[in-house]
Order: structure tokens, then C-alpha cells, then sequence
């Protein structure tokens, strides 16, 4: 009976902890193939850029998924099976996702709510649980689910969500779940009893700093930029929290306009100033870190802006708390995220077109002490102070780190 009752318990502990586990506890962080590649790539082309992040120490930083999206899927087989198209992975994505665990990275795959995906490949409604099963045989440890050819009511997409979310879980394999409906619906309202742990909240980003569109409908019709984006997400700081992100979309870092699908709608690439601004402000508003750049060709100041060990303990920061917006005025955005460690960090971004000084009170947004302050882009150091005075370029993001 004693024996029996042990066991109950030892069961119990277990099976709690396995329902508490956080899947995602910080913002993943990876290459997704994307906005750099379109549907256009192979498994060498993902090996080599694997080899490359390892290389840049990338890895090492954090940076350890790299995320297929669309254009991998070959159809489905006689037993409908999705498969993945022959030409582009010779070797199987098994091998692939073999070959990328041996280097520290995990796999993400993507697939859509849907009969087709928003490229028009084979997608996974009907065939959530062998999909899902597919997923998980192969290695899998990251699936996007995209909304393209659904039903655009929001019960539908709850439930197509919920309905993968739970056949990944029946597979019992670690799969992160990110939810990709652009923010259509308000996903940040329900996405995580979906089984999502981040999800997409406005149109696609595009190689361009801003289109200055009024609402996500016509950002999906003018293209989404850097700032249209950090607007729209900045504002949903409540809902994020450990294990459940608001997701912006990629980092365009790096582009500089060449290839992908991010050069459309107007999208010809930005200032190293202008991608050193998404980095800050997606690491304020702890996002998840998508590189989508070519990490194998990469220049020096690309590298520096995404190596950043700082502005990256920003975003991974265990507290897990988005930055608030605690200014929105003449054309200029302070950002205030508390840290785990009881520090906070600043971003002060001038989106005006002239490069103009701020003058930031600290007891003004409710730090009332003196604070050591360090710059996590110049790393200049100063000591004990209640207010900030400094000249920011357009379209900068000027971050700080500061502690008692
Ligand atoms: C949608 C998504 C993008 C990308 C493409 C692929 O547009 O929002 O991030 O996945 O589909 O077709």
C-alpha cells in the first residue's frame, strides 16, 4: 500500500512538472529563412548557414534555432505523409535536423491553418495530428502555423490553432508553437490558450524603415517597416510575459534590400542607424530575435549589431517583461523595461528626420534614485545620475542599462 502510494505521488510530482514546463522561457532566438531566401533554398544552403552561425559564435549567443519557412513541403505521399520537396532536401529533414543538433541548433518548420500555405504549398489542415507526428519523428522542436486561405472569423482560427497546439503536444516532444495570424484577430488575447508561446502581431516585416500606414490592413497593403511595426507592438506590452511573447516579426538586419520577398512593397533595404534601431527596440520589447539577413556573407557592423551580448541580455532578460512606452511625444519614444536583477533599461528613439538631443528626468517615469548608467552601444559608463541628457540621430534608438 506504502509502495503504492509513493508511486502515486512520485507520478503526480511528474506529471506536474511536466505540465509547468515553459516552452519558450526567454524570446527565441535564430535564423528563419524567409524574408532573405523566399521559397528558394536547399539543405546545403541551410547546412552552410548553420556552419556560419556556429562560426560567428552566434550560437553561442543564443541564437540557436534556425526556423524553414514556406517552400520547404513536397506534397504528401501515398500514406499521406507531408514530405519535403526532394530536389530541395536530398538528404531528408530527419538528416537535416540530425545534422543541426550535433551543432547545438534546433529545427523549426513551417506549415498554415489551411489547405494551401500563404505560398501555396501543401499545408496541414485535416492532418494536424500526422503532421504534427511527422514533426515529431523528424526532430522538429519549432513549428510557425501561418493563417493564409482560412477563415478570417476569430473563433475559427482559435480553434485551428488550439487543434495543432495540442496534436504537437500528444507527440510529447518539445515543440515551440508560434502563432502566425499577423494580429488580424487580437491573438495576444488568446493566442497562449491556443498552446502558442508567441505570436505575430501585425502585417509583415519589410526591408523599410516605415510606410507610416494607420492600421495593420493597410500595412498588409503598403508593407509593414522597422517603426510601423515597433508602434503597433509597443503598445501590447501587458500581454507578454515568460513562456508567451508578442512576436513583431524578423529582424531585417543586414538586408540592405537584396533578395527575399522583404524587397517588395517598397521595401529597399535601411541605414546600419536604421537596423541598429530594430535591434534595440525588439530587444526592449523582448522579442523573439529571427535573423533573416545572410549570415555567411555578413559585414562587420551587421555582425556587431546582432552580437551584441548587451542589448541581447535585454531580450533574454529571465524577468520576461516587455518595455513600456512611459513617453510618445513629438516624435519621440522612451521605452522603460525593468530587469531581473532589479536594473532597467531605457531606449529613447527619435523618429523625427533630424538628428536632435533628449533630455530625459528619470524621477519623470518613476525611477526616483540615482543610477549608474551605461550605454549599451557606445558602452560609455556614468555614475550617479537622475536625468540623461543625450543626442540622438533620426531614426536611432539610443539604449541604456541602468543600475543603482
Ligand atoms: C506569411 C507570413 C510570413 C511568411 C510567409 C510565407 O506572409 O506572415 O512571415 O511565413 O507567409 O509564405
Amino acid at each position: 500500500m506504502k509502495k503504492i502510494y509513493i508511486f502515486l505521488m512520485v507520478m503526480a510530482v511528474f506529471t506536474a512538472k511536466a505540465q509547468d514546463k515553459v516552452l519558450a522561457p526567454t524570446p527565441p532566438m535564430g535564423f528563419m529563412t524567409w524574408n532573405y531566401f523566399g521559397v528558394d533554398f536547399t539543405e546545403s544552403d541551410i547546412k552552410t548557414m548553420a556552419d556560419a552561425m556556429v562560426e560567428n559564435g552566434l550560437v553561442e549567443l543564443g541564437y540557436n534555432y534556425i526556423c524553414i519557412d514556406d517552400g520547404w513541403q513536397g506534397g504528401r505521399d501515398t500514406k499521406n505523409n507531408i514530405i519535403a520537396d526532394p530536389k530541395k532536401f536530398p538528404s531528408g529533414v530527419k538528416a537535416l535536423a540530425d545534422y543541426l543538433h550535433k551543432r547545438g541548433i534546433k529545427l523549426g518548420m513551417y506549415s498554415d491553418a489551411a489547405l494551401l500555405t500563404c505560398a501555396g504549398y501543401t499545408a496541414s489542415l485535416h492532418f494536424e495530428e500526422q503532421d504534427a507526428q511527422t514533426f515529431a519523428d523528424w526532430g522538429v522542436d519549432y513549428l510557425k502555423y501561418d493563417y493564409c486561405y482560412a477563415p478570417s472569423d476569430p473563433e475559427t482560427a482559435k480553434n485551428r490553432y488550439k487543434k495543432m497546439s495540442n496534436a504537437l503536444r500528444k507527440t510529447g516532444r518539445d515543440i515551440v508553437f508560434a502563432i502566425c495570424e499577423w494580429g488580424d484577430r487580437f491573438p495576444w488575447e488568446w493566442a497562449s490558450q491556443s498552446g502558442g508561446q508567441l505570436w505575430r502581431t501585425t502585417a509583415d516585416v519589410r526591408d523599410k524603415w516605415a510606410s507610416y500606414a494607420p492600421t495593420n490592413q493597410d500595412l498588409h497593403r503598403e508593407g509593414a517597416g522597422i517603426f510601423d511595426i515597433f508602434n503597433a507592438n509597443a503598445s501590447l506590452s501587458n500581454y507578454a510575459k515568460r513562456g508567451a511573447w508578442n512576436d513583431p516579426d524578423m529582424l531585417v538586419v543586414g538586408l540592405y534590400g537584396k533578395k527575399g520577398p522583404s524587397g517588395d512593397l517598397g521595401g529597399k533595404g535601411c541605414t546600419d542607424v536604421e537596423y541598429q534601431s530594430q535591434m534595440s527596440l525588439w530587444c526592449l520589447m523582448s522579442a523573439p530575435l529571427m535573423i533573416t539577413c545572410d549570415i555567411r556573407t555578413m559585414n562587420e557592423k551587421t555582425k556587431e549589431i546582432l552580437t551584441n551580448k548587451d542589448i541581447i541580455a535585454i531580450d533574454q532578460d529571465k524577468l520576461g517583461k516587455q518595455a513600456k512606452r512611459v513617453v510618445h511625444k513629438n516624435d519621440w519614444h522612451v521605452l522603460l523595461k525593468p530587469l531581473a536583477n532589479g536594473d532597467y533599461a531605457i531606449g529613447i528613439l527619435n523618429a523625427s528626420s533630424k538628428t536632435r538631443t533628449y533630455e530625459l528626468d528619470l524621477k519623470a517615469i518613476g525611477l526616483d534614485k540615482k543610477y549608474d548608467t551605461y550605454n549599451v552601444w557606445t558602452k560609455e559608463r556614468k555614475e550617479n545620475r537622475r536625468s540623461i541628457k543625450v543626442s540622438v540621430q533620426s531614426h536611432e534608438t539610443v539604449v541604456f542599462r541602468l543600475s543603482k
